[in-house]
């Protein structure tokens, strides 16, 4: 090797370029992931968009919300999609967005009248859907900034999100460290795991809230779309959609997704529990339970484009949720508006207001504890 290349390669290694250079994320089709400017918010913090690529799949995520504001995939016939509903700008998302694409936290869905007891004592949340605190109060996780570093190695092509949750945010105790990494691996796969630590006892459950449309966001509703669920019971809920405690099994109910489905065959039935929520926004209670490793829950296929999604988790639930919100009063990049059932959540997490039931699997996380927790999308197209 002449001295001038080794220079070269001495001065690569020592920027940290040679391992990106030669990962084998590279040879599977991976980029470094790209950053550019997606806008700035009223404070003058700028929010960047970066674009990861591997394995077939491209995924757009914003330092914002950890927001993914566009997932790309293909069709049986090769023709790429984005199936996930969300804006081309950044003042949408601040101003009217029910929650796309977002990291969700410090507790995905609703706590009870906004308070838990903890150790004895009584913390009152920041109350913004009724009497309940839904997905971490007013300004939850999915309105912060992250702190986004990039990766390129033997795992794929992703970024580290990090956030510092004060003492006391939202009423939350406990200042909650929190680093969300998200990969696509070189087949593809969009992985996720989420680590968190404090520093006074707390509650957490954190989770995605992206809206899927495996035929494309605008292209119509998801009523076409066939599910299954690896779950035999679900929590009933009250009619601000708090559990009533209850585990109701499935069988022989709209809610029994146990054999593939599709989802409009069930969803204008008039049962109770699909009247007060206008369609399904449940948790499913998943026959796994909480596991260290994931495992596979959740099957969702486009039957038109072929473009199917699996979900695999370490997470003891998962709320569908059938876009029941969608009015048509926001419109997507594609420039068509999404009415309701134009896009549905797959959102794995613990029960909703588990920190007020004992029963439930717990979600308190204390000092010196790690809070863990992964979820994995595969996507192919047959
Ligand atoms: C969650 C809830 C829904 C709704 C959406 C956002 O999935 O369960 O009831 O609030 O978020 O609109």
């Amino acid at each position: 090797m002449d001295t001038s290349r080794r220079t070269v390669l001495a001065a690569a290694a020592a920027t940290g370029l040679m391992a990106a250079a030669t990962g084998t994320a590279y040879a599977s089709g991976g980029r470094q992931p790209v950053r550019e400017l997606f806008g700035t918010l009223a404070d003058g913090t700028k929010v960047h968009r970066w674009t990861l690529q591997n394995g077939g799949t491209r995924l757009k995520v914003l330092s914002y919300g950890g927001i993914v504001q566009s997932l790309e995939i293909p069709d049986r016939r090769g023709r790429y999609a984005n199936v996930s509903l969300g804006f081309d700008d950044l003042d949408a998302y601040v101003s009217s967005s029910p929650y796309f694409g977002a990291l969700i936290g410090r507790y995905g869905n609703r706590i009870g009248g906004g308070r838990f007891t903890l150790d004895g004592e009584e913390y009152r949340l920041s109350v913004n859907d009724g009497q309940n605190s839904l997905h971490g109060g007013a300004e939850g996780f999915d309105k912060r900034v992250w702190d986004v570093e990039p990766f390129t190695d033997r795992t794929g092509v992703g970024l580290v999100l990090r956030y510092v949750s004060a003492d006391g945010e939202m009423g939350y105790p406990g200042t909650l460290k929190v680093a969300v990494t998200y990969t696509l691996t070189p087949r593809g796969d969009w992985r996720i795991d989420y680590t968190a630590t404090t520093d006074r006892a707390t509650v957490v459950n954190l989770t995605n809230h992206t809206y899927y449309n495996l035929a494309g966001e605008g292209a119509g509703d998801i009523l076409g779309h066939e599910l299954r669920l690896a779950a035999s019971r679900y929590t009933p809920a009250d009619a601000t959609l708090i559990p009533t405690g209850e585990l109701a099994g499935v069988a022989g109910t709209p809610f029994d997704f146990r054999q593939r489905k599709r989802i409009g065959d069930g969803i204008r039935t008039a049962h109770p529990q699909l009247v007060l929520a206008k369609g399904y926004d449940h948790n499913w209670v998943l026959d796994k339970g909480v596991t260290d490793r994931p495992q596979p829950v959740a099957w969702l296929r486009d039957p038109q484009s072929g473009r199917t999604m699996t979900i695999a988790t370490t997470e003891p639930g998962v709320q569908f949720y059938s876009g029941n919100f969608l009015d048509g009063t926001l419109a997507g990049p594609s420039g068509r508006t999404y009415r309701q059932g134009d896009g549905l959540c797959l959102e794995t997490q613990h029960f909703p207001d588990s920190p007020n039931r004992p029963a439930f699997p717990s979600t308190v996380l204390r000092p010196g504890g790690t809070y863990r927790s992964t979820t994995v999308h595969g996507f192919s197209a047959r």
